[in-house]
């Protein structure tokens, strides 16, 4: 099976409306989107909620080949819950995928892997493909007990889900400490914790969903260490963080292919 590469740029709470459509305007430029010669990779931006409208507008009318994301969702589907977005509303924008869990929002929002099992959810009712974020703080690393940590957050987060809805979940394996830090993990280190993901996903589900199922690496990935990371046979892709809000060299991570190792 091969895996269709995905680089998804966080975007976190930076850029408003107009800086948005600057940026992916400098992307899909940068990346020559009309012939698409970044290939078979899957481009797609998370700009805050703010953004999504004006980022629509922009790829519709220009026929862009770039997507894009929430970087949350509410786990309701509607209703009293001021200040949440919903799944429906990101669908009716045509969010082709969503973030949850990620590293910020477990620790700043305390949001657990149960409520991050409720948004999956959520996001799969509406066919929108969640980015399911896991990932162990340092004093685990340290530990030695980073696999088992993941592969927990992995299992509760995946808890129960049924196989169509797996069929739209993409995982993100971020350590918290090469968050922002400019410390990334070697390739060496994403492939452990991927691998063991994937295994993780054969022993809960099957070897067809664990052999389609996308699997990324995030923290700190720039244009200089992506190439030895997607070099890895389970990492997949790469959520980035700090690098995507510089169009020119999210492009040029887009287009590891071209890098020599
Ligand atoms: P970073 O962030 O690339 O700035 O380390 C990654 C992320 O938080 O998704």
């Amino acid at each position: 099976m091969t895996r269709t590469p995905l680089m998804a740029g966080n975007w976190k709470m930076n850029l408003d409306h107009l800086e948005a459509v600057a940026t992916v305007q400098k992307l899909a430029w940068t990346l020559d989107d009309a012939k698409h010669s970044y290939g078979d990779v899957e481009v797609v931006v998370c700009p805050p909620f703010t953004d999504l409208r004006s980022v629509q507008t922009l790829v519709e009318a220009d026929k862009l080949g770039v997507k894009y994301a929430a970087q949350d969702v509410s786990k309701h589907t509607h209703g009293a819950y001021t200040g949440e977005i919903s799944a429906k509303m990101l669908a009716k924008l045509g969010c082709a995928y969503t973030v949850v869990g990620h590293s910020e929002r477990r620790e700043y929002h305390g949001e657990s892997d149960a409520l991050v099992n409720e948004k999956v959810r959520a996001l799969c009712a509406e066919g929108i493909t969640a980015i399911v974020c896991v990932g162990e703080p340092l004093e685990i690393r340290k530990a030695g007990e980073h696999v088992a940590y993941t592969l927990k957050q992995v299992r509760d987060c995946l808890a129960d889900l049924d196989d169509n809805h797996l069929a739209q979940v993409v995982i993100a394996y971020e350590p918290v400490w090469a968050i922002g830090t400019g410390e990334v993990a070697t390739a060496d280190d994403a492939q452990e914790v991927i691998g063991a993901i994937r295994g993780l996903v054969v022993e809960m589900y099957s070897a067809e969903i664990a052999d389609s199922m996308r699997i990324l690496y995030g923290g700190s990935v720039k244009s200089s260490n992506v190439a030895e990371l997607m070099a890895k046979p389970d990492v997949d892709g790469a959520l980035v963080g700090g690098a995507s809000l510089d169009p020119v060299e999210f492009a040029k991570i887009c287009r590891f292919r071209e890098h020599v190792i």
